[in-house]
């Protein structure tokens, strides 16, 4: 999204600020092989006492800006000495919750044009004054002859006039993504003040769809399920398309198991981890709900999405992705759910990993999707230069 250093080096650090965690990878690009070289994360969100557990609203809350900040800088600052990277330029993503991602219709112009006209149109989408954000944007589709063709097979008694209206009307579509400054700037510090640069930054959703779908064209709804909310992310044609983020993860299950066993959050936590196929237990009745919420949120980011869309709308699968989704039996909830194919996302496709720590690391599946999207962007950034 922000690039602003160039890459030299062939090692590459991502590092992922979600609401909850940070995680970083380190990868190594040499001989045209992709190596896992270092990885990590932490926690810095702290779970709710023993003696909250029948009141698990009161949860610490550690979002408020400050604290946050603080956490994220010490946890930072823990996890780096740790792992000791090889790197010092960090390709980062903030929480897809801090942005904003808008689809936008326009009609054929150049980019001189579009530039002019997206300053005129962004406040429509972007609740904030402009000053106060960073935008960048992209032309993710633009209406070909033989697409607005397409569409027409699909609905030949108005043939026609489909045709005229969308060759006249909306001729290409713009993703336009928006990041408040002051965040942006927090970020930039916050790295700095470890003596480590950044490289880049981006929305998680970004990175999630490199490592996750790459340069596959096909269609796929991403549900990333972090701990405190889901991103759920429609990718079209290898384009971020449309995303919508809620309030609701893995923790929601946690407090459902922990509320209605009446057990502490951490029995209940290890209660859901361990079991195996729980969706389909008898203790189904207090995970589904939360489950639902999510499916019936990418039920209506795909149908908004086909609603918007100029051409057929195919979602070939879902991938689930966040460590919600190492929930046991998630998948197959989802694809009766849902009624499409449904896998755990693998973001470790192509990449070396040590035969040592290969079958540990494999096991966090998804859970370092994001970091490993970032430091993939290194990765192509220096394949390009
Ligand atoms: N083995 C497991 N089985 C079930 N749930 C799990 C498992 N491991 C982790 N989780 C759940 O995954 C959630 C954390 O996911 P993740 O690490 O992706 O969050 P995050 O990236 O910190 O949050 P976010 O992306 O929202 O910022 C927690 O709710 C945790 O309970
Ligand atoms: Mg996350």
């Amino acid at each position: 999204m922000w690039n602003l250093f160039k890459a030299k080096s062939n090692v590459f650090l991502g590092v992922d600020f979600g609401t909850s965690s940070i995680k970083v990878v380190e990868l190594l690009y040499d001989n045209d092989r992709t190596h896992l070289k270092n990885y990590g994360w932490i926690d810095f969100k702290k779970q709710p006492k023993k003696d909250d557990a029948n009141n698990l609203n009161i949860v610490l809350d550690t979002t408020e800006k400050n604290n946050r900040q603080m956490n994220l800088k010490n946890s930072l600052a823990v996890l780096l000495s740790a792992m000791k990277p090889e790197s010092h330029s960090v390709y980062a993503a903030m929480p897809g919750i801090s942005g904003l991602v808008a689809l936008i219709d326009f009609p054929q112009m150049d980019k001189k044009e579009l530039d002019k006209a997206i300053q005129y149109e962004a406040h429509k989408y972007i609740p904030v004054p402009l000053d106060e954000v960073y935008l960048s944007w992209d032309v993710v589709s633009r209406i070909k002859d033989e697409e607005t063709g397409l569409l027409s097979l699909y609905n030949q008694k108005n043939e026609r006039k489909d045709t005229k209206k969308n060759k006249n009307k909306k001729a290409m579509q713009v993703l336009l993504v928006a990041a408040p400054k002051d965040e942006v700037e927090n970020y930039e510090n916050l790295i700095t003040s470890l003596n480590f640069k950044m490289t880049s930054l981006e929305l998680s959703m970004f990175a999630s769809a490199r490592s996750l779908v790459g340069d596959d064209l096909g269609g796929y709804l991403i549900i990333d399920i972090g701990a405190d909310t889901t991103d759920i992310i429609l990718v079209d044609r290898g384009v971020i398309k449309i995303n919508r983020i809620i309030d609701v993860g893995g923790n929601e299950v946690t407090k459902a198991v922990a509320s209605s066993m009446n057990i502490s959050w951490q029995r209940a936590e290890s209660f859901k981890r361990q079991k195996r196929g729980i969706i389909f237990s008898q203790n189904s009745q207090l995970i589904i709900p939360a489950l639902d919420l999510i499916s019936g949120e990418a039920i209506r980011t795909i149908e908004n999405y086909r609603h918007k869309s100029l051409t057929d709308v195919r979602i070939d699968k879902i991938i689930l992705s966040g460590g919600g989704s190492r929930l046991s039996g998630i998948d197959k909830y989802f694809s009766q759910a849902l009624n499409i194919s449904t896998e755990i996302g693998n973001p470790w496709k192509g990449i070396v990993i040590d035969k040592n720590i290969e079958k540990k690391v494999k096991n966090y599946g998804t859970s370092l999707a994001v970091a490993i999207g970032l430091a993939e962007k290194g990765i192509k950034d220096f394949q390009r230069n």
